[in-house]
């Protein structure tokens, strides 16, 4: 049994500094979702850089309408509000750029290289140990301009193990690394290496689409190559063939089409 470490808050924003996060975070002992709380607080007119983190969350939110693992202490379960000005049709960029971002945290952390399966599910060992959940707004008066997103990140760190039902699925750092980890160093580097991904997505003068894409290809076994099936579009496999300019995944079916993956939820094939 590894004891959770306290959040020091003070110790966290002082190692931000520098970043758009330095001000913004606050700690919560127990929350039914982080994601719930910002996207309120978002609503309310809370700041670029607002950063929501909890010991636990009771109604911890996935994609898909699921749940989302949140047992106290064990994980990171922290929620990030930014204003990016990007168009609708680009906000799964922030979510490739997350992963991008929590893939590095991990491998300053740990050392281990996560893979990233599109769009932004992070396995170690084909499990799954961090998931993504972006949640956006949009502009009242201009036409599909974000007004925000709150981009919710849940990375399993020290659990010791899981529930029988996603036992198949599940691992954390610990079980992967063999090492208890600190939350703290894991949220730092996380928001550390996401200010600088949401910069270099925000600057218009950076050839960023292409940069992002093509580190995100880089980091990923899924971008090309890897035999897929997709539950959608009445349910197809094929083999994946890179992203498109907006980061929506391609897939040349079996039936000789080349498809845009629009949802979440593609699963290698056996
Ligand atoms: C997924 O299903 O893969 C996405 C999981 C996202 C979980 C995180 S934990 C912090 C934040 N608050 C939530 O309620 N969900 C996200």
């Amino acid at each position: 049994m590894v004891s959770a470490e306290e959040f020091n808050v003070a110790e966290i924003r002082a190692a931000l500094i520098g970043t758009r996060f330095a001000r913004g975070l606050q700690h919560f002992a127990s929350v039914d979702s982080t994601n719930a709380r910002l996207l309120e607080a978002a609503a309310a007119g809370a700041p670029e850089g607002t950063v929501f983190v909890a010991d636990e969350q009771t109604s911890g939110r996935g994609r898909g309408g699921h749940t989302w693992h949140s047992t106290p202490g064990d994980g990171l379960y922290v929620s990030i509000l930014t204003k990016p000005a990007l168009p609708l049709r680009d906000a799964l960029l922030i979510s490739l750029a997350t992963g991008l971002a929590a893939q590095r945290a991990i491998r300053e952390c740990t050392g281990l290289t996560a893979d990233i399966r599109w769009p932004n599910d992070l396995l170690l060992d084909g499990k799954k140990c961090v998931g993504i959940l972006v949640e956006t707004a949009l502009e009242r008066d201009q036409n599909a301009a974000l007004r925000y997103a709150v981009i919710g990140v849940g990375i399993n760190i020290n659990h010791p193990s899981f529930p029988e039902e996603i036992a198949p699925l599940a691992t954390s750092l610990r079980l992967a690394s063999g090492k208890p980890l600190q939350r703290s160093s894991l949220l730092i580097a996380l928001l550390r290496a996401l200010d600088h991904e949401l910069m270099l997505l925000e600057d218009i003068s950076a050839p960023r689409e292409k940069d992002l894409l093509t580190r995100f290809a880089e980091g990923s076994t899924w971008a090309r190559g890897k035999r897929v099936k997709v539950p959608e579009q009445g349910g197809y496999t094929g083999v994946t063939a890179g992203l498109n300019e907006h980061g929506f995944l391609l897939v040349a079916s079996d039936d000789g089409v080349l498809r845009t993956v629009l949802s979440g939820g593609v699963r290698e094939m056996e």
